[in-house]
């Protein structure tokens, strides 16, 4: 046997076998090698290239499931058991072989078994002749079965990915949860505090009542005095200090003063009610609610928000009850309100619209403002995903929005023209609306 010289072969000793193969160095040669990769679980091949015939070992077609007088020997043929998705593959490896030939072929391939079923293949092989022109003449190798290592290896993928898929989510609930957690401490505080301002707001309010009442008894009085006075001597001390209190003026800016700070305190009581009527204490439970109310308190939480910047129209239909959690329901609605009027850069509507659509509550949040780009309209309902400036905003306001509207069993979609405006639309099922629909009330 002689020692190959590198990179082919010359195999110019071996004889023609009659069916036209080359034969290799010898027949102990060939029944040795092939016992080797046998054992190591490989299958052989040799390739006559110019022939265009394909020898296969044994070992190589059971592999495939074929006995050992029935695979094809025309390369053409073998060729066409290769998967088509994998054909390009192999032709450029191939290629790329012949080319330089430096380092022994390899190639992953599926190939068709005898039942018809692709299985992966390992191929490797090495180029043992050439041409007085260089060309390629034969080529002989190993094809080893590794269908189940890539299973394996798919199935860890697919592991993988259901893995970083399930973190991604764990993520997203542990944001929202902390979100949702940090909106009900920040409700429940201003339902608190909302409360321990409605008592001294009740004595101010009730005793500024008896001051209005007081101060014009007062002044009846001084006045009755002072015309009874008249001219009398020994009242002049008494009508100079009159003048110089300014007491016709302070007559006359009282009312407006006390009517003034009337209205303040009308305001903070107004809001004080917001507050406790917004974050509905005692109303954190699975309840039928009239969806109006919500609306109406979450706007009047914005008021001063909206005030200068959008006009409010009322568009309301008639809406049953609904079966939902107000305090959440109504973080929804500030979420979208809250959003609406930040997109209108100076003057704008804000259309607050309900009704029944084919077996749906809608509630729709429509604005004339900025519109979504494009390219953000499938994000927007991203957790963190945000185009407001750092401290602005945290991009958490939609995808906790469309957490409740989901556990009240509804969608919440958009709908936008760029620059000129948007609709979000609250989407509840009247089916879902009974305690009935749902196990236990509480949302899966
Ligand atoms: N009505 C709207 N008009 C135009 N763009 C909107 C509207 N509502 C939401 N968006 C876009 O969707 C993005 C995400 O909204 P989301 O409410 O989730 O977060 P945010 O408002 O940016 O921050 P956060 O609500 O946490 O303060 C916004 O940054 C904005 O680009
Ligand atoms: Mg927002």
């Amino acid at each position: 046997m002689s020692a190959p010289a590198s990179p082919a072969v010359s195999l110019a000793s071996d004889e023609q076998r009659p069916d036209g193969w080359l034969r290799p160095h010898s027949k102990d040669m060939s029944d040795a090698w092939q016992l080797a990769l046998e054992c190591a679980g490989d299958g052989a091949w040799d390739w006559n290239i110019i022939a265009g015939t394909f020898f296969s070992g044994p070992h190589f077609k059971a592999m495939l499931g074929y006995a050992e007088d029935e695979f094809s020997s025309s390369y053409d043929e073998v060729l066409a058991q290769v998967h088509p998705d994998d054909l390009p593959r192999l032709r450029s490896a191939l290629a790329a072989y012949f080319e330089r030939a430096e380092r022994p072929f390899g190639c992953d391939l599926r190939v068709r078994n005898r039942d018809g079923e692709y299985m992966w293949m390992q191929i490797r092989g090495r180029l043992v002749e050439r041409d007085a022109e260089g060309r390629p003449l034969r080529m002989v190798g190993t094809q080893r079965d590794i269908s189940q290592a890539r299973q394996a290896e798919t199935a860890l993928q697919e592991q993988l990915a259901e893995t970083v898929r399930l973190n991604h989510q764990l993520e997203g609930a542990q944001v929202q949860l902390v979100q949702s957690e940090k909106l009900a401490a920040i409700g429940q505080l201003a339902a608190g505090v909302a409360h321990e301002m409605n008592t001294p707001i009740g004595f101010v309010s009730s005793n500024f009542t008896s001051l209005e009442r007081y101060v014009g008894q007062l002044f009846a009085v001084l006045e009755a005095y002072r015309s009874a006075a008249g001219d009398t001597p020994g009242c002049a001390q008494a009508e100079a200090d009159y003048q110089a209190a300014d007491i016709d003026f302070l007559r006359d800016d009282l009312p407006a003063l006390l009517a003034e700070t009337r209205d303040g305190l009308e305001r903070v009581q107004r809001i004080v009610r917001d507050l406790k009527d917004f974050s509905r204490v005692g109303e954190q439970e699975w309840q039928f609610t009239d969806l109006h109310r919500g609306l109406d308190s979450t706007l009047n939480i914005l008021r001063y928000e909206l005030k200068h910047k959008a006009e409010v129209i009322r568009e309301y239909g008639s809406l049953p009850e609904v079966w939902c959690v107000p305090s959440m329901l109504n973080q929804v609605f500030l979420n979208l309100l809250a959003n609406a009027a930040q997109a209108i850069k100076t003057q704008g509507s804000i259309t607050v619209r309900t009704g029944i659509e084919a077996g749906n509550i809608l509630i729709r949040i429509i604005d004339t403002g900025s519109g979504i780009a494009p390219e953000h309209i499938a994000r927007i309902f991203d957790p963190f995903f945000t185009t407001k400036p750092a401290g602005k905003g945290t991009g958490l306001g939609l995808s906790l929005a469309q957490d409740i509207v989901r556990q009240h069993r509804g969608r919440l979609f958009a709908t936008t023209a760029y620059g000129q405006g948007s609709t979000f639309t609250i989407e509840l099922p009247l089916s879902s609306l009974s305690p009935s629909a749902t196990d236990t009330g509480e949302p899966s």
